[in-house]
């Protein structure tokens, strides 16, 4: 059976763009693999959060991958915290990444340019926290965005030059996975771009948000004043809402807008209108299950620590057998 690893930084409630990037195929996967999800919280501390909101932030999270249906008793969830075998990879990883490929990393470069009074070392190093993550369970496939690319060539990089440094077959090469025939990115509301929580308000729908909320959002998409010539192509802020469409409604749905795009009959304020009822009702249900969950800290409690315990055994062993590739060893 084949290792997969994924995980998801702290860092605010879940959006349509995790669900359909990430968790979608989580929920596949877990029944044909040996899977470990976890919660990126080490990752989070790159921008700093205040220490009375980390928790919340976890566990946040925590609720709302199980609300969406990734089962405790099939795969591995754990807090990425939780196992400091993470945080020892990391270190032994860090010995044999190079400043250089490391500053020429994109998501890099976009954080810097981001934020310039907070360019940490954290930053620099991301990639390879996320290589030890991945190779700590000596992971194969890893469910992920088209954005993390690039940090899984990386994760490669490194784990090949441990083996070619010491000689061995240690860690295999993950590649990412997704059941689609290519990774999705989906699109926020703002016109240009990825969903994102780092995007501006407005720019993602959260599984969390009520009907209300998602409505008002839809309705404050960003779109053009409407085609000028038959069977055109989309401009972007449009082609955007398409996709978005493409996940959540049916495929008539899709078909028709697109008839009505191409014949210039459109109007947008029906399709924005359509597309949130169809997010409404897809989000309704995990809506109710995180609430429910939320209350639920016995069972919460229970599958953290359930999680922890089956993550630390896989870690344990890796850290154990890179330690003696490295040539350490026990005095007596
Ligand atoms: N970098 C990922 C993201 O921003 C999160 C992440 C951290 C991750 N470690 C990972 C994803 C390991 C997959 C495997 O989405």
């Amino acid at each position: 059976m084949e290792t997969v690893v994924s995980g998801i930084r702290s860092t605010g409630n879940l959006h349509l763009g995790n669900y359909f990037g990430a968790i979608k195929n989580f929920l596949k996967m877990q029944h044909e693999h040996r899977c470990f999800f976890f919660i990126a919280d080490y990752h989070s501390l790159t921008t700093h959060p205040h220490p009375k909101d980390l928790h919340q932030n976890v566990k946040q999270v925590l609720v709302e991958y199980l609300a969406c249906g990734i089962d405790p008793e099939v795969a591995t969830i754990y807090i990425q915290s939780d196992l400091p075998e993470t945080a020892e990879l990391y270190l032994l990883l860090n010995m044999n990444a190079y400043i250089g490929e490391l500053e020429r990393c994109t998501s890099f470069k976009d954080k810097i340019r981001q934020h310039t009074d907070n360019v940490n070392a954290g930053l620099l190093t991301y990639p390879v926290l996320m290589a030890a993550d991945i190779l700590i369970h000596r992971a194969t496939k890893v469910p992920v965005g088209k954005d993390q690319e690039q940090h899984l060539e990386m994760t490669r990089q490194f784990g090949n030059r441990f083996n070619r440094i010491y000689e061995s077959e240690y860690f295999p090469e993950p590649y990412a996975f997704n059941f689609g025939t290519e990774l999705v990115k989906i699109p926020g509301l703002d016109g240009s771009g990825k969903m994102g929580k780092s995007n501006g308000e407005g720019n993602a729908v959260f599984l969390s948000d009520s009907p209300e909320v998602i409505r008002k959002k839809v309705m404050k998409a960003v779109t053009d004043a409407g085609p000028t010539e038959l069977n055109q192509q989309k401009p972007e802020a449009v082609e955007n809402l398409f996709t978005l469409m493409k996940v959540v409604s049916k495929p008539e749905t899709v078909a028709f807008f697109d008839e009505q795009f191409n014949t210039m009959k459109i109007r947008y304020g029906d399709l924005k209108k359509q597309l949130a009822e169809d997010m409404v009702t897809f989000t309704f249900p995990l809506r109710e299950k995180i609430i429910d969950l939320s209350k639920n800290n016995d069972f919460i409690n229970k599958v953290v620590k359930q999680g922890a315990e089956k993550a630390r055994e896989s870690a344990q062993k890796t850290v154990r057998e890179v330690r003696e590739l490295i040539g350490f060893k026990h005095f007596g």
